[in-house]
């Protein structure tokens, strides 16, 4: 379904255009759900450009994304974007920095696909013109073109998933999360999504039960009920989450 070749925006590899990080800093940060604890006492300066994040379910992974974005509540602690306090300035910090929801069905608020996205791109001060360009754009780029005037609801998961990620992409975020960007989708699409990722010019923090997407990552950290319990290169978080899951 993607186009591949649109799939890589730069000729001379991901770094070749490298845009700058973000500074995400979480300093002993709790978040509470339900009375219990979903995040507990994590501390972390994120600024690399590929940051993985794994774990079990409901070790915590989901909310420390939308801490990030100011849709889990910090109750204890502080958390910064490039210096912006996510609770004071949500705003200022989802602007800059784009959620790809784990259950693409969360992402959506209009019936038809190009409604929904440009909707997504309202509040950023594009002309109707531009905007119309910007989500024909990123659905070719996706290679999902032909589900513009679809209804969202009647897609299968895997086209929702896609239509969720070109929404992402025609905002161009600075930082881009995802949470489990390829649990819906086949094989073919998964592997061109994994080649789109690697070709990212923007800073990505990514959420994973699909491990072989993080090996070349430059960082990934391991949550276990709240909590990092391991954090470090890619090989050697990968290799104790799986002893961990054994
Ligand atoms: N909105 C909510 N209300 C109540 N509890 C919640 C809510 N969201 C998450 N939780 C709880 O917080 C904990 C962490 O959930 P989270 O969704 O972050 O896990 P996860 O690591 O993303 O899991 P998975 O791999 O299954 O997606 C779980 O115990 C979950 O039940
Ligand atoms: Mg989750």
């Amino acid at each position: 379904m993607f186009d591949e070749k649109t799939e890589t925006r730069d000729e001379g590899g991901a770094d070749a255009t490298a845009r700058p990080c973000q500074t995400i800093v979480f300093d002993g940060v709790g978040v509470e759900r339900d009375g219990r604890r979903a995040l507990d006492g994590v501390s972390l300066t994120l600024s690399e450009r590929r940051i993985g994040v794994v774990g079990l379910n409901g070790s915590g992974k989901s909310t420390l994304l939308k801490a990030i974005v100011g849709l889990a509540p910090v109750s204890v602690g502080s958390l910064t974007v490039d210096g912006r306090d996510v609770a004071r300035e949500a705003r200022a910090v989802r602007a800059a920095t784009g959620l790809l929801f784990q259950n693409p069905d969360d992402q959506i608020v209009f019936p038809i696909v190009a409604d929904d996205l440009a909707f997504g791109l309202k509040n950023h001060g594009w002309s109707r013109a531009e905007t119309g360009e910007r989500v024909a754009a990123a659905l070719a780029r996706l290679g999902v073109e032909a589900l513009a005037r679809r209804r969202i609801h009647e897609l299968s998961g895997g086209e929702k998933q896609l239509v969720a990620l070109a929404g992402l992409l025609a905002i161009e975020p600075k930082t881009l999360l995802f949470d489990e960007p390829t649990s819906q989708l086949d094989l073919r699409n998964r592997n061109r999504f994994a080649r789109l990722l690697h070709a990212l010019p923007e800073q990505a923090i990514v959420v994973a039960h699909d491990l072989d997407l993080l090996v070349d990552f430059e960082r990934v950290i391991v949550l276990e009920a709240g909590r990092v319990a391991f954090d470090g290169a890619a090989a050697a978080a990968i290799a104790f989450h799986r002893e961990r899951s054994a």
